[in-house]
């Protein structure tokens, strides 16, 4: 009833020609995907990569949008100059943003509304850092992540949440199957209690933290996980695809 969804979060990389390159050789490899496919590639690579993606099912994501419409944010990206290039997806609070740039539950949460306001639809990251999850906080830590980075939010059917454990990111360290299915399944028992059942149901949930080529097919077989996330295993247009082909 979820279409599955595999998001690649390019990061720092990639300049236009290097992004255009990439998904030129990922669009043959993916046409036939069976799930909703979503690059989030650098601010810059946005103009190129838009009209290289046109006609093709891949879609197109930018990594952060600020809350504010306009005005003096030195540095900062709207959602309105997304919509202009076709942008459809972003992600908001990532862990490296909220590591390295400040981010918190509270800027999460007016992210979130701006972009859904603009008609984007929002991959908004939570999860827990090793240290949490060895003291056994991993639901208290990951239930204030979405009550104060979801409020307000209408309808949480129409975003889509990436669970990923900080210690997994970048680390070729990977949550179990089992770990990640049953986290996102207190995830989406959270959503029931914050908003509602059928919207929890609805919701569609990713995994994300070093998923690749070998390990996809187990993950993406647990009944709570809905996709990917993917950094490092969505930058070879070979490795993404095997992910999007996770059940080949
Ligand atoms: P990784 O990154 O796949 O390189 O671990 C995932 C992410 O940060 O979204």
């Amino acid at each position: 009833m979820r279409k599955p969804i595999i998001a690649g979060n390019w990061k720092m990389n990639n300049t236009a020609a290097e992004g255009v390159a990439l998904v030129e050789a990922l669009k043959p490899l993916v046409a036939d995907a069976a799930c909703d496919v979503v690059v989030c590639v650098p601010f810059t690579d946005i103009p190129a990569v838009s009209a290289a993606l046109k006609g093709s099912n891949v879609r197109l994501g930018a990594q952060n949008v600020h809350f504010a419409e306009k005005g003096a944010y030195t540095g900062e990206i709207s959602a309105s100059m997304l919509k202009e290039y076709g942008v459809e997806y972003v992600i908001i609070g990532h862990s490296e943003r909220r590591q390295y740039f400040g981010e918190t539950d509270e800027t999460v949460n007016k992210r979130m509304h701006a972009a859904l306001a603009a008609g984007l639809i929002p991959i908004v990251c939570i999860g827990e850092s090793l240290e949490e999850r060895e003291t056994g906080k991993t639901e208290a830590v990951l239930d204030v992540q979405i009550r104060e980075g979801l409020k307000g939010l209408d309808d949480v059917s129409r975003i889509v949440i990436a669970y990923e454990p900080v210690w997994a990111i970048g680390t070729g360290k990977t949550a179990t199957a089992e770990q990640a299915n049953e986290t996102i399944g207190f995830i989406r028992k959270t959503c029931a209690e914050v908003f509602c059942p059928k919207c929890a149901e609805k919701v569609r949930i990713q995994y994300g933290g070093s998923m690749n080529a070998k390990n996809c097919k187990e993950l993406m077989a647990m009944p709570e996980i809905d996709g990917g996330l993917i950094g490092g295993a969505s930058l070879k247009a070979e490795d993404f695809s095997h992910i999007v082909h996770y059940d080949r």
